[in-house]
């Protein structure tokens, strides 16, 4: 068997022994002696994969739709990403839950009236993986302003540092901000920096889905710089991409300046290995697009799967009226170029996440497929990074930039997350055309130490834990 010890340092030939839900030992010719020994011959042991970019708030506690997950070879979830947390609730008396905040439930799903109570149904009601949680800063907006179409109120902003003060104490990773969404476009940038000074005085972490990821993406990245550097807060720049045809190859630009930031800044950022974006509809997003695929419609739930432009011919309209009609819901959009997404992936810095959305009809398939993809494509197929490089952006390189304590690495000592997989054969099976299907080549999953995911079943197991900060 070959560890690949997730800090990007060569495999090598061992045995680990796992005992009290921790590694006990990485070494030659450790079978029979140590409580459990991880074995494989022609296998690899790497540390089980980070999931940096998630929306499994509610997915993470529920086993079912874990499985996704599980069966990708994933041990920890960061939640509440995009600026949208189920915690602290969002919900006004009597307000419905607003796009895209509504990508995570409905109504009832809200139930958590502050952070800590999300962290305590986590700790209470143990799901397959563990999770780390990020506040969501549009979930601070809707749950403080009457209307979200301007800037927030000095009265507004300090409502909003009491709840992230909140959500702090009670171990959040961090703020998390969804700029380009209509909720949250009209707050300004010192509105963020703000908030980012708190979050920095906590030492905790500021991820970002940036205000423009199209034409606008070269001053997002300023704009991110600029908060960083304000607020002296690590950042995050989540699922970072260069969408619409016409801004194709502007990622040389944007990874330039954010190699010349990391020289005074701790920026780092994360994508995931696929040139369709997913996310409710938006006028804006279908523009950039050259096919859009509708995931999820509650007004039209027979629609998912149906391409935007066979419908609006269908119904005899612009596809602009077609996606009105079909609100509240959400598409898959083909918008990227696979060289912007080589670019990203082989940038050192960079992480990987899948940015999946759980509660989709007809899911991007990135929420079953992110990680083998990289894995079997990216690096066996094509040979665009070595195995070392790809399984250190999963997990040892995430850990250090989340401040994950003690994961991330097979070393004695380290938590045992781990993830035995044939690097032959690792692969996803998940497309567009048939989105949930479960990756090839993952052999077994174990989370702190208990087997979760083995010859292609989940186990009853519910190790995860909340990873508090
Ligand atoms: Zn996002
Ligand atoms: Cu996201």
């Amino acid at each position: 068997m070959t560890v690949v010890d997730g800090s990007g340092a060569a495999g090598f030939a061992a045995d680990v022994a796992v005992a009290g839900g921790r590694i006990a030992a990485v070494e030659r010719g450790l079978a029979g002696e140590a409580a459990e020994v991880v074995e494989g011959a022609g296998r690899v042991l790497a540390p089980g994969f980070i999931d940096v970019h998630t929306h499994d708030d509610r997915a993470a506690l529920d086993a079912a739709a874990s499985f996704p997950k599980v069966s990708q070879g994933v041990t920890t979830v960061v939640v509440g990403n995009c600026g949208v947390s189920l915690a602290p609730s969002p919900l006004r008396d009597g307000n419905e839950v607003i796009a895209p905040i509504n990508l995570l439930g409905k109504a009832a799903d809200f139930a958590y009236p502050r952070f800590a109570d999300y962290r305590r149904w986590v700790e209470e009601t143990p799901g397959p993986v563990n999770v780390a949680a990020l506040v969501g800063h549009m979930t601070l907006r809707a749950r403080t302003m009457d209307r979200m179409e301007r800037p927030a109120t000095a009265a507004e902003i300090e409502a909003m540092r009491a709840d992230l003060a909140e959500a702090l104490e009670a171990g959040a990773l961090g703020l998390s901000t969804g700029l380009a969404y209509p909720p949250s476009r009209f707050a300004p940038t010192s509105e963020i920096v703000a908030l980012a000074r708190d979050v920095a005085a906590a030492g905790r972490l500021f991820t970002t889905h940036m205000r423009d990821e199209a034409g606008g993406v070269v001053a997002s990245v300023a704009e991110t710089i600029s908060i960083a550097r304000q607020s002296g807060v690590r950042t995050l720049i989540s699922h970072h991409k260069c969408c619409g045809e016409g801004n194709f190859g502007l990622s040389a630009t944007t990874l330039a300046m954010i190699a010349e930031a990391r020289e005074t800044l701790s920026i780092d950022l994360d994508l995931y290995p696929y040139t369709a974006s997913s996310t409710v509809l938006m006028e804006r997003t279908v523009k950039e697009s050259r096919k859009v695929t509708l995931a999820w419609s509650d007004s039209h739930p027979d629609m998912a799967g149906r391409d935007l432009a066979e419908i609006a011919a269908e119904w005899g309209c612009d596809v602009i009226t077609a996606l009105e009609r079909l609100r509240p819901g959400g598409a898959v959009y083909h918008q990227m170029d696979e060289n912007d997404l080589v670019r990203i992936l082989t940038f050192p810095p960079s992480l990987v996440g899948s940015d999946g959305l759980p509660h989709d009809k007809r899911p991007h398939p990135r929420l079953w497929g992110t990680f083998p993809r990289v894995l079997g494509h990216y690096v066996r197929e094509r040979g665009d990074l070595s195995l070392e490089q790809a399984v250190a952006k999963m997990t040892g390189q995430t850990a250090k930039v989340l401040g994950l304590a003690e994961r991330g690495l097979v070393k004695p000592g380290h938590h045992a997350d781990l993830v035995l997989f044939d690097p032959d054969t690792v692969i996803d099976r998940a497309t567009y055309d048939d989105p949930e299907e479960p990756a090839a080549g993952i052999d077994m999953v174990l989370v702190n130490g208990a087997v979760t995911y083995e010859k292609g079943t989940m186990t009853e197991n519910r190790p995860g834990r909340f990873l508090a900060s």
